[in-house]
């Protein structure tokens, strides 16, 4: 068993799914600007336009010495932060802690209990404070900008809920993440004193898992954060030492394009057959979505581009989606996220011999159960001519969970390169972010304010 990261490309070729799927030719055809992307990638690397690729060689020891001292006061962590600033952690705490970590008791190893304050839905977030110990809760607030509305909002309400119960000491229970230097967070933080860790320049919230705005909610939960650089070190080199028509991350960019662009395949579907993997499913939803979703291309016309990710969970999802993944219209493809070493087979004890539905089952394992029905799905699909590939894992360890994440990065900045767009920014969400303020009053978006309420009518008519 290969104890790396595995991408099946072959149910995505044509040989496989026919018409449907990618052809060699096609395929090839791509080197020249392949080659090309790459080697501009590599040159923005070299002059540190891409600092996300060289996450891994940080130094943590502020992050561990600062978990170590909070384990010593806090049993509960809660994550506020949204988007990039949530995803990432989310993903890490999903896969590498105990399913049930929340109710584990907080004894050494075990790390804080984990909770994740992202959206702003007040009954969600008054709950949350209900069940709260403040006296053993720390609050991570993370913001690159220092001044996303949601997170900003949340900080003033779990600052009132502090200072109520915990009175001064409140600033000993606030970490904050955020700019080295802009923002309004970081004048606050440094006013009052907070504890801080700095986003690195240059890193968008989206790839920002392998910086303290993933690694500290990490190491708090328990989780191994130099195991995770050391992950994501082995797939660069692995990626670095490929080549470029080798490379799984610039094959898997090169397939799914050409099938969106050349066969009208405009949804991605990621569906783990491990529910601790759907985590990572989420997170690959924004990572595509927000760096691929563009409506000018790099010349600046308008080419409004950008598959549509979304994600499905096996084996819940076969009782859902899957009937229309393999019978509905030829515009997806799929990506079967795999585990081959289970932590836990789960045997299921055999019971009532001579039960047609049982005998079967007995003596096997939830394991090769979870597996037979990926493998059926997997042979649906193909069979219905619906291009997919699986990524196995050899298990669900922070090594194998660490290169996945820098795979797709890596992917995602080449993808990039042949939608011709650029996939580091986000104007679609700094307009979201700027009509929230609008409406919200903050001075300076009067004019915006305004043209929101022009275009907000209401047709009467329409109206029921
Ligand atoms: O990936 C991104 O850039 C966004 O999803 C941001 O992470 C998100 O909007 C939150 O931004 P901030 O960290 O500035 O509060």
């Amino acid at each position: 068993m290969r104890d790396e990261l595995v991408f099946d490309f072959t149910n995505l070729m044509s040989g496989s799914v026919g018409e449907h799927g990618v052809y060699d030719g096609l395929l090839a055809s791509l080197s020249d600007k392949a080659q090309a992307i790459h080697a501009d990638m590599s040159e923005r690397r070299k002059r540190g336009a891409l600092p996300y690729r060289d996450l891994y060689a940080q130094d943590v020891s502020a992050m561990l010495a600062y978990t170590e001292k909070a384990k010593s006061s806090f049993d509960s962590f809660v994550n506020v932060g949204i988007g990039g600033s949530a995803l990432g952690a989310q993903a890490l705490v999903m896969a590498l802690c105990h399913p049930y970590h929340n109710f584990l008791s907080q004894r050494a190893g075990n790390g804080m209990r984990m909770f994740f304050a992202d959206n702003i839905d007040p009954d969600q977030c008054a709950g949350m404070f209900e069940v709260l110990s403040p006296e053993k809760t720390v609050f991570n607030v993370i913001t690159k900008s220092g001044s996303t509305a949601e997170t900003m909002g949340t900080f003033l309400v779990l600052r009132e809920f502090l200072i109520k119960t915990v009175g001064d000491s409140w600033r000993d229970h606030v970490v904050v993440t955020t700019d080295v230097a802009k923002g309004d967070l970081r004048a606050i933080a440094d006013s009052e004193g907070l504890a801080t860790f700095v986003v690195p320049d240059g890193v968008g919230g989206r790839f920002s898992v392998l910086t303290p705005v993933g690694l500290l909610p990490a190491a708090c939960a328990g989780i191994d954060i130099e195991a995770l650089l050391t992950g994501a070190k082995a797939m660069d080199r692995r990626l670095e030492s490929a080549p470029v028509m080798e490379n799984p991350a610039y094959m898997f960019s090169m397939c799914q394009y050409l099938l969106d662009r050349e066969q009208g395949k405009r949804i991605s579907v990621m569906m783990p057959y491990s529910s601790r993997l759907y985590g990572c499913a989420d997170w690959y939803r924004q990572l595509w979505a927000e760096s691929l979703g563009k409506k000018h291309n790099l010349a600046g016309d308008v080419v409004n581009v950008g598959p549509t990710p979304i994600k499905a969970l096996g084996v819940t999802d076969q009782h859902s989606q899957v009937q229309l993944y393999v019978e509905g219209p030829y515009d997806k493809v799929f990506t079967i996220l795999a585990v081959s070493g289970e932590n836990n087979p789960l045997p299921m004890k055999a019971a009532y011999p001579g039960t047609s539905s049982l005998d079967y089952l007995g003596g096997r394992t939830m394991a090769e159960l979870m597996k037979a029905e990926r493998e059926g799905t997997v042979y649906a699909l193909t069979a219905h001519k619906r291009p997919n590939m699986t990524i196995t894992f050899p298990s669900v360890a922070p090594e194998h969970v660490a290169a996945f994440m820098y795979a797709f990065e890596v992917a995602n900045v080449f993808s990039g390169g042949l939608y011709n767009i650029n996939p580091l920014d986000q104007p679609g969400v700094e307009a979201g972010k700027e009509a929230a303020f609008a409406l919200m009053g903050r001075p300076g978006y009067e004019e915006r304010a305004a043209e929101i309420n022009r275009g907000l009518t209401r047709n009467d008519r329409y109206l029921k």
